[in-house]
């Protein structure tokens, strides 16, 4: 089965773990750019400490040395999971790798799930670009260079499940309900159907953060997975 991901888009730490308080069924926690810039590695212990699984969301990007320094400070604080961006390149990826040793899982960003086809083609500097096809060449790439898996939109999790086969992780964001709002998220579909087409993490933010109780937006996904 799918596992949610709660993505801890918070301020601060004492807003992140009242939220926690409110939905104790929460298993895997993300932390990202905003609350780690905030919170350092203190949070991250805290967490692991309520029993959490942590996926530290800072999706390195960076000449291969520093990433393995970075991903190696990762693992020696507890952390479960790691994005860096497959655009990093092979020997990035594969430092990334090796740094993180064998209990903590590496993915690999592909493109973004908020970018248009649109913008990803001026971004490229091409008159088109299909992010199906980008997504397909970044994921190639890293799985080549031995990471554990991707993240992707969930529109295209049911091609690379096929092409990356049964083990490899399929990260996905831009998860959203018929009636929430999309917010800057472009690629989006519902839990259950990311969780058919085969993601192994569904990653959520503001459709549990914003809600009007986040417990019940919480278990309403979690009984949509099931
Ligand atoms: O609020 P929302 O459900 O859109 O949150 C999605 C989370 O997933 C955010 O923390 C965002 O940074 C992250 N993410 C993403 N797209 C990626 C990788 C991570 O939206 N490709």
């Amino acid at each position: 089965m799918a596992e949610l991901v709660l993505a801890l888009d918070l301020p601060d730490r004492d807003a992140s773990l009242r939220v926690l308080d409110r939905i104790p069924t929460v298993g895997w926690v993300k932390l990202g750019s905003v609350l780690f810039t905030r919170t350092g590695p203190a949070l991250i212990s805290e967490l692991k400490g309520r029993g959490l699984r942590v996926f530290l969301d800072l999706k390195w990007h960076d000449i291969p040395n520093t990433v393995q320094g970075a991903v190696a400070q990762a693992r020696d604080a507890g952390v479960d999971m790691v994005t860096v961006h497959a655009l990093g390149g092979p020997a990035m990826l594969a430092a990334a790798k090796e740094a993180a040793g064998n209990g903590m899982a590496v993915v690999a960003v592909t493109v973004l799930t908020s970018h248009s086809a649109a913008e990803l083609g001026q971004l490229l500097g091409r008159a088109e670009a299909k992010p199906e096809v980008e997504v397909l060449r970044l994921a190639r790439a890293a799985r080549q260079a031995g990471v554990d898996g991707v993240v992707s939109s969930p529109l295209e999790t049911a091609m690379l499940r096929a092409e990356l086969g049964p083990a490899a992780l399929l990260v996905t964001p831009g998860i959203r309900g018929a009636t929430d709002p999309k917010g800057d998220q472009t690629r989006t579909a519902t839990a259950a159907e990311a969780a058919s087409a085969g993601s192994t993490h569904l990653v959520v933010g503001r459709p549990v953060l914003q809600a009007v109780d986040p417990a019940a937006a919480w278990a309403s996904l979690q009984g949509s997975i099931r």
